[in-house]
């Protein structure tokens, strides 16, 4: 089989030399990937770097091998463009249309999925001129991915930070294996929580469990590889943040309706894949318990929490709004899954068997998808984000 045939679009922010790890994780992984820099870009990474990297050979303008068409045979060729760093000069150029050299001519005759990875000040970011070139590359099809919060050049920290190159691959990676398929969540804002709430005793012990935040980070990934607006809310995981992802800490159950709550306010979907704590200790000792040698320990008395599920379904923040449930049940797990689908009043709920050394913390899954409607989707055993593929394809089918 011919392998994947990948344009790299670099323009000139300081973030180029992150594209370098990219390229490394596409060209390891089989794709055959052609530079594009722009003329800006090699000021901060030379062509030699990139031809050394890809294999093949660089050029920025429309003028270089003209005998070989290049502006146009690069996009007619390309499986997928991706553009990290994307500047706000690039969307600009992105956006209107223009072809003044060989990465802008590339993008206007490419007809496969484009992936922009903006980075820039936040200034630059947050002008309304870049928000509305990117509003319009959305629009057309392209999944812009949102920069990340952290340091910038120089002293400034804010939004515009070129997300982890490992979580760009990812994206590029779902957008590749969706192909020609439209990305069928643009200009939705979807909402999942992740991970597992701790309930403190004392200042160090809590009540938790063994949910890792795998599954709600394959669905953050594989909504905002369709084109999403994602907000993550996650409750004690240890995951890196997935590009392009509003994540949301949120430790205990309480904290973790807050955040659904606001997020939910202007979501299409909501999907709680988080193991939510039923009860918290009813009290919280500020220092910490000490053990009494001539007593028995004090019962630990427990007090409900409010179920997240049933509240946001009950009482829908916007009409239309699909919500979706995860089940994990050790035993008789599809009657207790219809039972709490009812129970719970979602539109969807993920029945899955879980146990000691099944679910928690695994790469892979097996599942049933049960709809309100009484449809029932049987997921066969295997990775997280084939799972994650198939709750969205139900919720898509919903939304549209
Ligand atoms: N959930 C929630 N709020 C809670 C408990 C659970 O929002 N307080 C959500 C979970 O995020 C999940 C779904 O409800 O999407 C089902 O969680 P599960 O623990 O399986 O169900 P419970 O309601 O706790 O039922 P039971 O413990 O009786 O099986």
């Amino acid at each position: 089989m011919d392998k994947p045939k990948v344009v790299l679009g670099v323009s000139g922010g300081i973030a180029a030399y992150k594209a370098c790890e990219l390229l490394r994780r596409l060209t390891e992984s089989g794709h055959d990937v052609r530079v594009v820099p722009t003329a800006s870009a090699l000021h901060f990474v030379g062509a030699a770097t990139w031809s050394a990297l890809s294999g093949n050979p660089v050029a920025t303008e429309v003028w270089d091998d003209v005998h070989e068409v290049p502006h146009v045979r690069i996009g007619q060729g390309a499986d997928l463009v991706v553009v990290a760093p994307a500047t706000a000069d690039t969307l600009a150029r992105a956006a209107h249309g223009l072809a003044d050299d060989l990465l802008t001519n590339t993008l206007l005759t490419a007809r496969c999925p484009v992936v922009f990875a903006p980075a820039m000040h936040t200034e630059m970011w947050e002008h309304p001129a870049t928000q509305e070139n990117v509003a319009t590359l959305r629009r057309r099809g392209a999944v812009v991915v949102e920069p990340a919060v952290g340091r910038l050049t120089g002293v400034d920290t804010g939004k515009g930070r070129l997300p982890d190159p490992a979580e760009i691959f990812e994206v590029c990676r779902r957008v590749l294996a969706r192909g020609a398929a439209e990305p069928d969540l643009a200009g939705r804002h979807v909402v999942v929580s992740a991970g597992g709430t701790r309930e403190p005793l004392d200042p160090v012990r809590f009540l938790g469990n063994r949910s890792s935040g795998k599954q709600g980070y394959a669905l953050a990934r594989t909504a905002a590889a369709r084109g999403a607006r994602v907000t993550l809310i996650a409750a004690n995981t240890a995951l890196p943040d997935p590009a392009g992802v509003d994540v949301v800490p949120a430790g205990t159950a309480v904290q973790l309706r807050e955040a659904v709550l606001k997020a939910a306010a202007d979501a299409d979907a909501v999907v709680m894949a988080a193991a939510v704590a039923d009860f918290r200790p009813a009290a919280y000792a500020t220092g910490k318990i000490k053990k009494k040698d001539d007593q028995e320990p004090e019962p630990i008395v427990l007090v409900r929490n409010p179920d997240i599920l049933a509240e946001i379904s009950a009482d829908r923040a916007r009409p239309g709004q699909v919500i979706v449930g995860f089940a994990a049940e050790t035993d008789d797990v599809l009657a207790h899954g219809r039972a709490k689908l009812v129970r719970k009043g979602c539109d969807l709920l993920v029945v899955n068997e879980v146990g000691e050394h099944r679910t928690f913390g695994a790469e892979e899954n097996e599942a049933v998808v049960l709809a309100a409607d009484g449809g029932e989707t049987p997921v066969p055993h295997g990775p997280k984000e084939a799972l994650a593929e198939i709750v969205w394809d139900l919720v898509a089918a919903r939304l549209h």
